[in-house]
């Protein structure tokens, strides 16, 4: 059967932005229809790298959305761009897949949250941590109540920041310029990790506490910050991020049956105490996770095309995006 191909769209063809042009190329499901980015030179790079027919420069995004009966749009702009890109793409009918963080103020949250209801469109945020095979089988660990009731988490993430560690491509230079960015290292990594840990441990139910300082890095936002979080099943959790360290991401969890640490990263990435855990059969089905050369965004991005093909909203959905941007916020407003 002849399935017709979904016409793709994408804004924002910086680093990120490439990555996700390099997924579509590779999901036969579409077929890359316009690039639009803030200057000339990076947009006809795209479509002469992806064979892209049309591309866009300076504020012509919005012809994009406008001209060419797209089905979906990836949205990889800097982050104060994301809500007016949302909107204007909901306005225009077309699905999205919306980089983190989703936008960056309450006020947005809820001008988009009230569009997307006014429409059926799939909206979804780009958590890709989910599609990291690890990280299903520890919530099945904590599901099936191998560690017990958990208790505490502590997630650590870290790198020496954009522009060393991660290197963004538009010499706008937005990620360290507040206004553009809309916040520092909480808002760039700390949503990565709130989602994991809802996705694995279930809503938070409050932000207690939140310390902060610039102490590598010329900017007004934070370069390390650690926040206090609750969550609903009253575990408490520490999420504690840096754009001043080595690349590095740890989680802890504490259970009332045992302890689990994780290094992601890792080709050894469990341990766990105590030994007798080694029989759980949830923790022996995690012990023989091997990683995978699978590019995790390109999972979620050929989630997000079946689930546009099937008409089905599934997750990471708008509300993951709007939780973990609140949950920033919220740490925000407590400084
Ligand atoms: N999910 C993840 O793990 C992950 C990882 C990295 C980044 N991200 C997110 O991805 C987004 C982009 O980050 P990045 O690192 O890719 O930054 P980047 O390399 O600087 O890319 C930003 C892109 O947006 C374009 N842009 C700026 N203003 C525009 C406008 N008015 N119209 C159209 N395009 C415009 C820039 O164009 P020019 O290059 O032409 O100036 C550039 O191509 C951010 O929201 C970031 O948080 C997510």
């Amino acid at each position: 059967m002849y399935i017709m191909k979904l016409r793709i769209g994408l804004i924002g063809a910086g680093g990120f932005g490439t990555l996700h042009l390099s997924g579509y190329k590779k999901n036969e499901n579409c077929e890359l229809i316009a690039v639009a980015s803030r200057t000339e030179k990076h947009a006809k790079e795209a479509a002469k790298k992806f064979d892209i027919p049309k591309y866009y420069c300076g504020d012509d995004w919005t012809k994009m959305l406008e001209e060419n009966n797209l089905d979906a749009v990836s949205i990889c702009s800097p982050n104060y761009l994301h809500a007016p890109m949302t909107i204007e793409a909901i306005k225009n009918n077309v699905n999205i897949l919306c980089e983190k963080p989703i936008c960056i103020s309450e006020k947005e949250l809820e001008e988009i949250e009230i569009m997307l209801k006014s429409k059926e469109l799939i909206y979804f945020s780009s958590f890709q941590k989910r599609y990291i095979g690890l990280f299903s089988k520890i919530k099945a660990i904590i599901d099936n109540k191998a560690l017990g009731e958990i208790n505490l988490v502590r997630h650590f993430f870290s790198h020496y920041g954009p522009y060393t560690s991660w290197k963004p491509l538009s010499e706008q230079k937005w990620f360290f310029d507040s206004e553009l960015a809309g916040g520092g290292v909480l808002l760039d990594l700390g949503v990565h990790c709130i989602d994991i840990l809802r996705y694995m441990l279930g809503e938070f139910h409050e932000v207690e506490g939140y310390s902060w300082n610039t102490s590598c890095k010329k900017i007004k936002n934070e370069d390390n910050g650690n926040v206090l979080v609750r969550f609903k099943n009253n575990s408490l959790g520490i999420i504690s991020v840096s754009w001043c360290n080595e690349p590095m991401e740890h989680l802890e969890l504490y259970g009332t049956k045992g302890t689990l640490k994780i290094n992601p990263h890792s080709t050894n990435p469990l341990s766990f105490a105590p030994k007798k855990l080694k029989r759980n059969k949830f923790i022996k089905n995690a012990l023989e996770y091997k990683p995978t050369s699978d590019i995790a965004q390109h999972l979620l991005i050929d989630h997000f095309i079946d689930c546009i093909l099937k008409g089905k909203q599934e997750h990471p959905d708008f509300n993951d995006g709007k939780r973990a941007t609140e949950f920033v916020l919220k740490a925000y407003s407590l400084k």
